[in-house]
């Protein structure tokens, strides 16, 4: 029988060099142990909006942040996907792909996507500063100002895997979306302990809404068959039916926020009128980031000065086109664009919401036309006083 002798420092050595292996694992895997008392270490925001209420240009303020991870619409994959269904059935599974990409899990996509997958794969990936550099891509730092255009050129061939590992790397994930109708699906996000959610709901004059969606008939004619459940066929919303569905929501999300809202809401709701963004972006942008926990660097500083004085490389060719001067007319434009038979119309069907979030209605053509008749009341007199408020008409 062959002895093998080992000298005893070797053993020695052996069994310190496997506590010293064990105490490491151990304290590895405890520190993967969640801790009921622990915090998330990420910050969740969702911009809560709808189509065409400058849900891109508020996007665009917090994806160019270098603490910010963003994406734009990404339930736009449910709907495709699923587009014979209604809004309401996809509720459960578009939160169910929010609640995984704050969490950074992108295999959410699997369902939606196919399994061969690039970086461009992803809808609007590339007004995406996140993935536009790294460790998405290589050509953008983060601290850069990205455009989508030169970001399409020089990144879209990455592997989709890069988008799990930067939104990792972020103190922030951000995420825009355009297709909640309804506060309530969204509590069980609310009181998740594995999320730290806070929501901006972005609202819009819905007259100025309907001006910007005539402007896009075609490209909304999907969505429209979804909000109104027919089965997968394209419509127009000539009626406005689509509009009433979009106002009844807002009205809905706003006062379940506000009139006895839940304990879990408290500090975690925030309502922003689009045209107070556009007459004072600096103090609405400060407010957006103090409730995101995000602050303002010098270098966005002077973005956001240019892009709102419409100065700077790119000008009017980004994909938000606004510059302050343009934006407070475009804001207006539908006083001049829109007959008051449309007016009186869009008023019939969205009355609650424009009384609600601070609009004024008009009751004539010489009213609607007169632009120096202000509709936007004042946001604090507004926010202050729902219950006595009284509208003019
Ligand atoms: C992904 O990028 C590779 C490399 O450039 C390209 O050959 C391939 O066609 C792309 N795949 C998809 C699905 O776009
Ligand atoms: C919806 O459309 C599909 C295919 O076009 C059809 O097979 C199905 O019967 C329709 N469902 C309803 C409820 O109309
Ligand atoms: C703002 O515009 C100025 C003047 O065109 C330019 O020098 C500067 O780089 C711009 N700032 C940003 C962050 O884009």
């Amino acid at each position: 029988m062959a002895r093998i002798r080992i000298p005893s420092t070797i053993v020695i050595l052996f069994v310190m060099v496997q506590t010293g292996f064990l105490l490491f694992m151990y304290a590895r895997y405890s520190s993967f142990m969640p801790r009921s008392e622990e915090k998330p270490s990420q910050v969740h925001i969702l911009i809560l909006s709808s189509w065409r209420s400058g849900s891109s240009f508020v996007g665009q303020l917090f994806s160019q942040h270098p603490s910010v991870f963003y994406l734009m619409e990404p339930a736009w994959h449910v709907w495709v996907t699923m587009y014979q269904n209604s809004a309401k059935v996809l509720h459960m599974a578009v939160r169910d792909l929010v609640r995984s990409v704050f969490l950074c899990d992108m295999s959410v996509f699997d369902a939606y996507m196919p399994w061969k997958r690039n970086l461009s794969d992803l809808f609007q990936w590339a007004v995406s500063r996140a993935l536009c550099s790294a460790p998405a891509c290589d050509s953008f730092q983060r601290t850069d100002i990205t455009s989508e255009m030169a970001c399409k050129t020089l990144c879209g061939r990455y592997p989709f895997s890069k988008v799990e590992e930067a939104c990792k790397t972020y103190s922030h994930v951000v995420i825009k979306e355009v297709r909640f109708f309804d506060l309530k699906v969204l509590y069980p996000l609310l009181t998740d302990p594995s999320l730290n959610l806070k929501i901006i709901h972005l609202v819009r004059d819905p007259r100025a809404v309907v001006k910007s969606r005539e402007q896009s008939v075609k490209a909304l004619a999907r969505d429209n068959g979804i909000v109104l459940s027919t089965n997968g066929t394209k419509v127009e919303d000539s009626k406005y039916k689509v509009m009433q569905e979009i106002c009844r929501s807002h009205v809905q999300i706003y006062e379940t926020a506000t009139l006895k809202p839940p304990n879990f809401l408290k500090d975690r709701y925030l309502m922003i009128r689009f045209e107070d963004l556009v007459r004072d972006p600096l103090s609405e942008i400060s407010e957006m980031y103090k409730f995101a926990d995000l602050s303002l660097t010098p270098v966005l500083k002077s973005w956001i000065y240019n892009i709102t004085h419409g100065q700077g490389p790119g000008k009017k060719k980004e994909a938000f086109k606004i510059t302050s001067r343009d934006a407070v007319s475009v804001s207006q434009a539908w006083r001049n664009v829109l007959s008051f038979q449309k007016i009186k119309k869009i008023q019939e069907v969205c009355r609650g919401a424009i009384n609600m979030l601070g609009y004024q209605l008009v009751d004539s053509e010489k009213e609607q036309r007169d632009l120096s008749l202000d509709l936007v009341l004042p946001r604090r007199q507004n926010q202050f006083s729902w219950s006595s408020f009284n509208p003019k008409h």
